[in-house]
């Protein structure tokens, strides 16, 4: 975890004052149910011991003076005149911003330092963590009435409208709401969600690819639209369905043939995606480690046949993963196209676990991963209150 004594450090050195508050959002990483959060499905992510903090002080004017620690980057803006920024990461700012602005909040200027230690672009949600971090800190500072559910929808909102990436609403969520040592199962329509803690027999091993997620954007919004147009096909003999969460694997199976391709592909990912997530909740919840780790390899090939996101370096990783001693299951987790890999594995086989992957990744592809060992961890919070604002 950073230290935060450092955070307020750096704060008081470029403002010559100290913070109000230290907020925390965490990464996250998805267990099982992977790119069913915006067909209204379910998703049964973890909040990582990775965070972005936001070190912060309200202003009397309208003025956000932003500082990127990591990137050695500012940035300035009125919240009066929030304006896209050619520089990607200003934009997660202001997006947010903007967003509380829309929906009727009323903002103050603020100071703002901010450092994270959740690996950029690596499908660990830092943009999410960034969002949230910074939607909370604007919450706190201006005293501001927002359920969790509204922070979480606000900075979808923005990424999806600001940003420009049409990513559904789980990493925000998760971001907002994770609990230590437990997964959440959430219902993404009804944004409901069901804490099943994790056994502690058992680590989850995060294993970053350093395959730069090129295609990401593009092919995640083009799977977006594959989807809809399944759901409109399919509204044909079942007028009732709003999303391919309404259907079940028989209805799709007595119709998928007139389906053209790649709609029967990726409507089949998603409705068995679905049943994985609650058969996987529920056999966690009973302690069947075994059942979930199967699931996980099964949506693995699933989202490799069907859904088409995994490349084949991620494959290598997976099935070597599956085939290492100690392994329940790994899968390739977030939207794909590269990023990480997750893996439960038993925890006295973790240091073999993590040596044999990187050297067998490394011989067959040349390329170094980070492994990391990820404890699940708590969603958004103030880590301290430092000065009342008027000190
Ligand atoms: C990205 C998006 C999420 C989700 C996953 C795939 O992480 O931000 O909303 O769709 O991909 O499960």
């Amino acid at each position: 975890m950073l230290d935060t004594g450092e955070l307020r450090e750096r704060f008081q050195q470029h403002y010559r004052i100290h913070p109000y508050v230290i907020v925390r959002a965490p990464g996250r990483v998805n267990l099982i149910g992977e790119h069913t959060d915006y067909n209204d499905g379910f998703v049964f992510p973890v909040a990582i011991d990775r965070a972005t903090f936001v070190a912060a002080r309200p202003r009397t004017d309208r003025m956000v003076r932003v500082v990127a620690t990591d990137l050695n980057d500012e940035d300035l803006f009125s919240i009066d005149q929030i304006e896209r920024s050619n520089r990607a990461w200003r934009n997660y700012i202001r997006g947010v911003a903007l967003a509380l602005r829309n929906a009727g909040h009323t903002l103050l200027g603020a100071d703002m330092l901010i450092a994270s230690d959740v690996p950029r672009g690596a499908g660990l949600s830092s943009s999410a963590a960034l969002e949230v971090a910074v939607g909370y800190t604007f919450q706190v500072l201006n005293q501001l009435n927002i359920t969790g559910e509204e922070l979480a929808l606000l900075a979808q909102g923005a990424e999806n409208t600001f940003v420009g990436v049409q990513c559904g609403v789980m990493d925000q969520l998760i971001a907002v709401f994770g609990r230590a040592d437990h997964a959440l199962l959430i219902d993404c329509r009804d944004l409901t969600y069901c804490a099943v803690p994790l056994p502690p027999s058992v680590a989850i091993v995060v294993c970053d690819s350093h395959i730069t997620r090129t295609l990401a954007a593009s092919a995640y919004n083009q799977r977006r639209q594959e989807c809809d147009a399944a759901v409109r096909a399919l509204q044909q003999w079942y007028p009732g369905i709003r999303a391919l969460r309404d259907v079940s694997e028989d209805q799709l199976a007595a119709h998928q043939h007139e389906l053209p391709e790649p709609l029967r592909s990726r409507a089949r990912h998603v409705v068995s995606e679905n049943r994985r997530v609650l058969q996987g909740a529920a056999a966690l919840e009973a302690g069947d480690i075994a059942t979930f780790g199967q699931l996980m390899n099964e949506s693995h090939a699933s989202l490799r046949d069907d859904y088409q996101v995994s490349l084949p370096d991620i494959d290598h990783l997976v099935t070597t993963a599956q085939s290492l001693a100690g392994c329940y299951g790994s899968r390739l987790t977030g939207a794909g196209f590269g990023g990480c890999t997750i893996s439960l594995v038993e925890r006295s086989n973790v240091e073999a676990f993590r040596h044999d992957l990187a050297q067998a990744y490394h011989s067959a592809t040349g390329r170094t991963a980070t492994i990391y060992v990820c404890r699940a961890s708590d969603g958004v919070e103030r880590v301290t209150d430092i000065a009342r604002p008027q000190e």
